[in-house]
């Protein structure tokens, strides 16, 4: 084996590029606090709500409206309380993109 090969072997295997390295999005991250209720990306199989593939729009209005109070709820005003509008915008991102 050339120098230079094992070179960059050793290289490859000490700095893997892979799609960890950028680590999941913030939105994924927080996502993983509704997974319990909602289910793994969620994809509820329960009777909680499916968020996968929800209206980017709608998510956000939800949530706002949660987190005023204004919608009815029970357990989600609690929850909603815990994220700004950022964090709200980056959850919308994340379950939009998803496909339901
Ligand atoms: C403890 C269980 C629980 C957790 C954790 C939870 N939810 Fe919920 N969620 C519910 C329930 C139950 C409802 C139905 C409304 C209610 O009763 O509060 C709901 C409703 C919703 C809705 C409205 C969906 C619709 O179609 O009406 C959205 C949006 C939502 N949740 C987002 C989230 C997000 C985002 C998270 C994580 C940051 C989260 N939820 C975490 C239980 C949960």
């Amino acid at each position: 084996m050339k120098k230079t090969t094992a070179l960059a072997l050793a290289l490859l295997i000490a700095f893997p590029v892979s799609s960890a390295l950028a680590g999941p999005s913030r939105g994924q991250a927080l996502a993983a606090n509704c997974a319990p209720c909602h289910g793994t990306d969620g994809r509820s199989l329960g009777t909680t709500p499916v968020l996968a593939g929800a209206s980017r729009g709608d998510f956000v209005q939800r949530m706002q409206e949660f987190r005023a109070g204004t919608r009815a709820s029970t357990v989600m005003r609690r929850h909603a309380k815990g994220y700004t509008d950022e964090e709200i915008v980056q959850l919308a991102d994340y379950f939009s993109a998803l496909q339901r």
